[in-house]
């Protein structure tokens, strides 16, 4: 009989908290790290209802868990129950990482560190620069503050519903000293000069789906650089129609893996330099690309 001694007395515990979490990439994501950096953990997937968070903390901190991923719909609710927050993760007003400290959980938001890697691994510089970011959602503020913390030139947050694009740009302009835009799909044709493009709407989102919400793909031949963050389909129709007219389009795998390894990073107290994090992400981009990601 094989024996499994992959956990043993002092492995240590971590977890994703969210609901649904079946079809979460977390797990295998954060355990092949941890056998890559040799690192004696264990991440498990744990559904926790919405207004239950606290509870769950509580009890997770008792039982000595040492930090955990939050995803959908916890993210925002998460904040009250923390002993502490990391300015960048107050200033998006979202956590997805938590790590134990005294009493409680710290938390973080390593998405807007997940995108910012993913631009640098590219060799993206967003400095003085103009970023586009569709959407006007948590995943569109968490863009938009890193363009702002990265001091990009001006910004501009193109949504349907411009109201809630309005609301991002007078939180950024408490301390960003740039130029903020909120417009509509409209007026998006009538910019200029782009350096990068992010995608953070769910509008092309689904296996099979070809809709764009940049209807006039020639757009893009004032766009060198777009980052979707949707990964299904693998190309979305933004990425497709950006690479008929010349643009280096990428998906939002690359910024679910440096997420992680964000999180880890936070987690372990170390740093994992840009190759290994390339390392990682090719191993498991062919992994999910062979259908074994356990969806
Ligand atoms: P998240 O928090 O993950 O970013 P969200 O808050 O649901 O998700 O935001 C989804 C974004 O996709 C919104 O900006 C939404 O636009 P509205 O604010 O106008 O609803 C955008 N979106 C979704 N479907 C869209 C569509 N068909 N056309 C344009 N934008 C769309």
């Amino acid at each position: 009989m094989e024996i499994n001694d992959i956990y043993n007395g002092k492995t240590r515990a971590y977890g994703i908290i969210g609901n649904p979490v079946e079809h979460s990439f977390s797990p295998v994501l954060q355990n092949t790290i941890a056998k890559k950096m040799g690192i004696n953990m264990a991440y498990l997937p744990f559904t926790v209802e919405k207004g239950s968070v606290k509870k769950a903390l509580e009890g997770a901190y008792l039982l000595g868990f040492d930090g955990f991923n939050v995803t959908v719909p916890h993210k925002v609710e998460v904040i009250e129950s923390l002993k502490d927050i990391d300015p960048l993760a107050e200033k998006i007003g979202a956590v997805n990482t938590l790590k134990k400290v005294e009493n409680g959980y710290k938390g973080y938001n390593t998405d807007i560190l997940g995108l910012g890697k993913c631009l640098d691994i590219e060799g993206v510089e967003i400095k003085d620069k103009t970023v586009i970011v569709l959407g006007a959602g948590g995943a569109a503020k968490a863009a938009a503050v890193m363009a702002a913390v990265k001091e990009a030139a001006e910004i501009y947050i193109v949504n349907r519903t411009v109201e809630k694009a309005e609301n991002i740009k007078k939180s950024l302009e408490k301390y960003y000293k740039g130029k903020v835009y909120a417009i509509g799909y409209d007026a998006l044709y009538n910019i200029e000069k782009v350096d990068c493009l992010i995608n953070t709407t769910s509008a092309g989102m689904g296996d099979g789906n070809t809709y764009s919400v940049v209807e006039d793909k020639t757009f893009f031949k004032k766009v060198p650089f777009v980052v979707d963050i949707v990964y299904v389909p693998w190309e979305t129709q933004i990425m497709k129609d950006a690479s008929e007219m010349g643009t280096r389009a990428v998906n939002g795998f690359a910024m679910l893996i440096y997420q992680g390894i964000a999180s880890f990073e936070i987690w372990h107290d170390i740093s994992i330099d840009n190759e290994t994090a390339k390392e990682i992400k090719e191993s498991l981009e062919k992994y999910y690309n062979g259908g074994k990601n356990g969806r």
